[in-house]
């Protein structure tokens, strides 16, 4: 059946957007995370180093609401049948690392806000200072840096392997798996 070839469209829509703000996030995450907050300051100086945090964490829990948005649109609507069909390794090593990537992007955030709450720094959404819903604690919140840092490069590795999938479907197996995600075909 035709319209059983993709995910929904709006599904399809979130998968892309999710994915380059994930690259964004890292990439600014990463950026500071290595340099630490003095070097920053030192290299992109006040105004520069304030951006990339307020960007950084409006994205994050921007990213967490896409990712709610698209476990309703996961559950609620029908997934297509793969035709043709996987065989058992393609089905468990993909189901495996999509369940892993979904975990780690809403744990990724859910660490992110509750490292800078603890270390007493604002949740900046856009030009909102949101609640902090945890109390001051410097020690949890090193801690929940760290487990930030960790899980991050978990993302990493999952999303390579995801994205060496796709290449290998799309360049060497030619099947129809990219084109269940594609916004254009
Ligand atoms: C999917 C969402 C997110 C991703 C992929 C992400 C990614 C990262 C990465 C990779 C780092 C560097 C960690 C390190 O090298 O130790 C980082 C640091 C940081 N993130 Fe996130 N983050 C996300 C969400 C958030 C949210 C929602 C907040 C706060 C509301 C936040 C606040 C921070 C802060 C303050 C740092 C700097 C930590 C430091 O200076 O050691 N992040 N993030
Ligand atoms: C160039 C980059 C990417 C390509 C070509 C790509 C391609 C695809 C394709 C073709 C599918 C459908 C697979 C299937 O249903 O069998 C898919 C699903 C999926 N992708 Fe990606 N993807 C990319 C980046 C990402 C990134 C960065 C993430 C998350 C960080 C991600 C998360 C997922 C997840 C969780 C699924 C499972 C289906 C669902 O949404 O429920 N993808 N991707």
């Amino acid at each position: 059946m035709h319209e059983l070839d993709h995910y929904i469209y709006p599904h399809r829509v979130l998968h892309w957007l999710v994915a380059g703000g994930v690259l964004l996030a890292l990439a600014s995450g990463f950026t500071f995370g290595t340099l630490g907050y003095a070097r920053t300051l030192e290299l992109f100086g006040n105004t520069l180093t304030n951006l990339l945090y307020t960007s950084h964490k409006t994205l994050g829990i921007t990213l967490l609401l896409l990712m709610t948005l698209r476990i309703i649109t996961r559950l609620a609507f029908v997934v297509p049948d793969h035709d043709p069909p996987l065989n058992a390794f393609e089905r468990i090593v993909s189901t495996s690392v999509h369940h892993l990537l979904y975990l780690a992007l809403i744990i990724m955030p859910l660490l992110g806000w509750a490292a800078t709450a603890t270390g007493g720094y604002p949740i900046e959404f856009f030009h909102w200072h949101l609640p902090g819903l945890i109390d001051e604690r410097p020690a949890l919140s090193s801690q929940l840096y760290v487990w930030h840092g960790r899980v991050g490069w978990a993302i990493v590795v999952l999303a390579a392997l995801h994205v060496a999938g796709a290449l290998f479907h799309w360049r060497i197996k030619h099947d129809t798996v990219t084109k269940r995600m594609s916004l254009f075909d």
